[in-house]
């Protein structure tokens, strides 16, 4: 079997993956034709080619206005499906979807429509695609506590609705320790929490989502290897960080993929997970990720099956619904002439 197909064949979760980072070009287009908007770009190639980012700010500006498009239940429905669509021939059996409901609120998108459309079509994948999800609403850092907590409002009537939340957007300058009080109430609502950290900030980032926010995983997280205390801490409470290799390239966290650390923080002991991040403006799905970091990094094939592996384990599901995808992948790695 070639490395893509094993790849593929391998039982995994997507952990980190922004709904609206999954707006393809295309999609963007028919949305904007549909609901009226005008696109300050002439074509789909020309979007494409707008696509060269000298860091995740360079980056955030185009997500949010590419987010634009997206006004009704339908429009969020459309997007999730595609994107579950594209999932489920990756080999992804379970999705945990963050999605910004303040980037759609701000527009005069009520957050019922976001997550009435996110909901309908996560319980189609199931039906139809076999995925079960779950979703994480993110929190935008560059934007106030007080606004954290107005959004925090509209989530009450439909806490039953979300897994969890997260922190994400621009990172340097807004540490976790500002939304301390909203994770709080969060947790103490019963919500699982995770957050950003270490994707551009600071290792002292990555200790905040950990001591202040109680964060039960890290998104990104790849700056802790500055830190040998702070990995120290990571492998001894096996805390998953979700990388995301394209991500980190195409955002310049590191200049190429053979210099990305993910096996070296994988070879440490931490529980690292791969994930797509913004798939359609990173230039590819969970598999790619899985294929350009397996090629640049040699991984071996033991290495990728820990890697869906810990992504499995570090999911937010019980252990008796984990229980067949670990089974599975057990089997897949039994039947691999290479592996054996
Ligand atoms: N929002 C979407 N993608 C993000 C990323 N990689 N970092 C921070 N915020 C984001
Ligand atoms: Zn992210």
């Amino acid at each position: 079997m070639d490395l893509m197909a094993f790849i593929r064949s391998l039982p995994k979760a997507e952990l980190h993956l922004h709904i609206e980072g999954t707006l393809e070009p295309e999609m963007m287009f028919d949305l904007a034709r549909r609901n009226g908007i005008a696109l300050p770009y002439a074509s789909v190639e020309a979007t494409r080619a707008a696509y060269a980012f000298s860091d995740l700010q360079s980056f955030l500006d185009l997500y949010y206005a590419g987010a634009a498009v997206l006004r009704h239940e339908r429009d969020f429905y459309e997007l999730a499906m595609a994107y579950y669509c594209r999932a489920a021939e990756d080999g992804v059996v379970h999705a945990e979807l963050f999605f910004d409901p303040q980037t759609h609120t701000a527009r005069g998108v009520s957050f019922e429509t976001v997550l009435n459309g996110l909901e309908h079509a996560g319980r189609d994948a199931r039906e139809q695609l076999g995925i079960s999800s779950r979703l994480i609403l993110c929190f935008l850092r560059h934007l106030s506590e007080a606004e954290a907590f107005a959004t925090l409002e509209d989530v009450r009537p439909h806490l039953h609705r979300i897994q969890g939340v997260g922190l994400d957007s621009s990172e340097v300058g807004h540490p976790p320790s500002k939304f301390e009080r909203v994770f709080s109430v969060c947790r103490d609502l019963g919500l699982h929490v995770v957050a950003h950290a270490g994707e551009e900030g600071p290792p002292a980032y990555i200790w905040e989502a950990l001591g202040r926010l109680r964060a039960e995983r890290i998104d990104h997280g790849v700056r802790a290897l500055e830190d040998p205390a702070l990995v120290a801490r990571l492998a001894r409470d096996r805390v998953p960080l979700t990388v995301c290799p394209l991500s980190n390239v195409k955002l310049r966290v590191f200049p190429t993929m053979a210099q990305h650390n993910l096996k070296v923080l994988l070879e440490q002991g931490l529980r690292i997970t791969l994930n797509s991040d913004d798939p359609a403006y990173f230039g590819g799905y969970l598999a790619q990720n899985f294929l350009a970091a397996a090629e640049a990094l040699d991984l071996t094939r033991g290495q990728l099956v820990t890697l869906a592996k810990n992504s499995l384990l570090a999911s937010f599901v019980t252990v008796a619904e984990r229980a067949p995808w670990l089974d599975r992948l057990e089997q897949v790695a039994a039947r691999d002439p290479v592996l054996n």
